[in-house]
């Protein structure tokens, strides 16, 4: 069913555009040198090492939509953004997926961070999903922002379980949302997003 969705082009509130896709298993090279495009500091609280080209080609290889929704924008012949939306599909949290985001550092505070969740939303939704969870580090104000703006809220948090890959510890936040009220949300935003000058509403203001 999602395959039906995309390609998609969208464009941007700076006028930029970019295609909405499904990651397929010849993205290798290109996913590879998305990761590598990002600041350090990115990458240091990543889950895995995404330097790992070995690593890449194993996702790529492994694409199962039943598992992980992965989703990209392209910009021409580069990925600029990365979104996936994980599913349990039994057991307890069958009802729950986890979502994970990252933007090129060229391409954020444009509206690409957004409208990659939104999909993610609406992904979620077509599957039956009930709840998102995000998982970021606390002091990490663009995400934090970013997903508290969507309506999610945090959680819990999880003193020092996040260690870089210099060894420094940071909190863990989880984070939270229905599926409902985020597509509510979405929607409108949606709409705005995509004019020129559109900015965010304020934090709290969906709260
Ligand atoms: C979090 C992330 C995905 C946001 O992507 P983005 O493309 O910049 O997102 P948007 O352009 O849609 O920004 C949405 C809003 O979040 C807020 N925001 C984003 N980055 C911000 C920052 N660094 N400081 C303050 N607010 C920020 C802004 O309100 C922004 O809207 P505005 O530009 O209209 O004011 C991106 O910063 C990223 O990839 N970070 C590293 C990975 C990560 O932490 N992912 C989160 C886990 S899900």
């Amino acid at each position: 069913m999602l395959e039906h969705w995309y390609p998609k082009q969208v464009k941007l509130r700076n006028g930029q555009e970019v295609t909405l896709r499904l990651l397929n298993n010849t993205d290798t090279d290109k996913l590879y040198a998305f990761f590598h495009g990002l600041r350090e500091e990115d990458r240091l609280f990543l889950r895995h090492d995404v330097t790992d080209r070995d690593l890449i080609a194993g996702w790529v290889a492994n694409i199962d939509l039943r598992r992980i929704i992965p989703l990209v924008a392209e910009e021409g012949d580069k990925i600029v953004a990365d979104g996936t939306l994980h599913l349990a599909n039994y057991g307890w949290s069958r009802h729950a997926g986890e979502m994970r985001l990252v933007t090129a550092p060229t391409h954020r505070r444009i509206g690409l961070g957004t409208l990659v969740a939104r999909e993610l939303v609406r992904a979620a939704e077509e599957l039956g999903l009930e709840k998102l969870r995000t998982h970021v580090i606390e002091d990490d104000v663009g995400a934090v922002t970013t997903l508290r703006r969507l309506g999610f809220v945090i959680a819990a948090v999880l003193q020092d379980w996040v260690m870089d890959q210099r060894g420094k510890k940071r909190n863990l936040a989880i984070m939270t949302n229905s599926v409902v009220q985020l597509t509510q949300v979405m929607e409108e935003w949606i709409l705005g997003s995509i004019q020129p000058g559109f900015r965010a509403p304020p934090e709290g203001a969906l709260e």
